[in-house]
């Protein structure tokens, strides 16, 4: 007989079917960002890697000025995480962990806010690997068999790790199965060792060769496309076919131009306009400015116009950015009220 916790999972494992994916993305993915691609299209739409010892010490606000709710860390003010009915069925909040019963606080304290948990065994970066977690827990494959097993049993959202792939295939099929056996609902495979830039290319003969090894029942979605397939491709296909799996999940591609998400249905793409619907959303979510900026900065990462690009850099506030764009009128649609109350203070560890 199945485990329930198992049971539940198996019946999550639709959702990371046939789907395209915003990845993971610190600062890139908070809650302006996900709108935007779901709107463009996007099924699924994770959040910025959290650290569990942050979550775990945040307390939970509906904020009525927005309607959003938010995760705030006493004392500071900071919020931490901050979501909306809107995207309820399809955000999915990546946790940074290497601790089963931390995780397990932080994802039953959030899971009626959210649509899914992921763990992130990717990241590279000393802060991760030094505190034994992303990258570090792909050579722990017993510390990744008692994080997921714990949520698997504890949680009544989907749960999933993110990983990246190992020296050989062999090793990262063994990897995929201990993940797989712990019962979670998919796992997302980034084609990249541990070692290689984003520059490189990744290894989608890699994704493939895994996801033919796997039960096929089991969901994969790759990583790792944007900019080989995608950036320069409306359609997704040609990245699906290239890693064998029919979900996949982009960063930067999606990070400067959403509309990606349309997948193939459109053939011009104006990224003011996206910029200007980034900033509507940004400011009718009270969302802090300085965030805001970085992101449109990205969205205009292509930008054929120099001009606007250094205006927008120098602006200090959603009016002026705002006029840089030329969607004045977008800022003065939004109340006077709601104006004053944005501006929210954002941990300095992500800003
Ligand atoms: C990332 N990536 C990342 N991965 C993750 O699991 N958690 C995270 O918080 C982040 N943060 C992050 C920030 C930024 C700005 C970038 C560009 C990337 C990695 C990302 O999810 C993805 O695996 C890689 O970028 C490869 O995918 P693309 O960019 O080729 O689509």
């Amino acid at each position: 007989k199945m485990v329930p916790g198992i049971a539940l999972q198996r019946k999550f494992r639709h959702m990371y079917r046939n789907v395209n994916c915003l990845a993971p993305m610190v600062r890139a993915g908070t809650l302006p960002l996900r709108l935007l691609c779901l709107r463009q299209g996007a099924h699924l739409v994770y959040s910025e890697e959290l650290i569990d010892h942050s979550l775990v010490l945040c307390t939970r606000k509906v904020n009525a000025e927005f309607d959003t709710v938010e995760y705030v860390m006493p004392g500071t003010d900071s919020v931490i995480f901050s979501t909306c009915a809107e995207e309820k069925k399809a955000v999915i909040l990546q946790l940074g962990t290497a601790n089963a019963d931390r995780a397990v606080k932080v994802a039953i304290m959030m899971q009626n806010d959210i649509a899914g948990v992921d763990v992130n065994m990717g990241c590279p970066k000393p802060y991760s690997v030094l505190g034994g977690m992303g990258a570090a827990l792909l050579s722990k494959p017993d510390t990744i068999k008692e994080l997921l097993t714990s949520l698997v049993a504890a949680v009544s959202v989907p749960v999933t790790c993110k990983i990246r792939i190992l020296d050989t295939v062999e090793q990262t099929v063994e990897l995929v199965k201990v993940i797989e056996a712990t019962g979670v609902a998919a796992v997302g495979i980034h084609g990249r060792r541990i070692p290689q830039r984003p520059r490189e290319q990744a290894n989608y003969e890699h994704i493939k060769a895994v996801r033919a090894a796997i039960d096929s029942d089991f969901p994969i979605i790759a990583n790792g496309g944007s900019l080989d397939y995608v950036h320069n491709s409306p359609h997704l296909v040609d990245f699906r076919e290239a890693s064998g799996c029919d979900s996949i999940m982009m960063a930067r591609a999606a990070q400067w131009n959403p509309a990606l998400f349309k997948d193939g249905q459109v053939k011009h793409v104006c990224k003011r306009e996206l910029s200007e619907q980034y900033l509507k959303i940004a400011m009718e979510h009270g969302h802090v400015f300085e965030n805001a900026k970085w992101n449109v900065m990205n969205l205009l990462h292509f930008d054929k116009d120099p001009k606007r690009a250094r205006g927008v850099s120098a602006a200090r506030g959603y009016q002026e950015i705002c006029t840089v764009l030329g969607c004045e009128a977008v800022y003065k649609s939004i109340p006077a009220h709601k104006l004053a109350k944005i501006g929210r203070k954002r941990p300095l560890a992500l800003s």
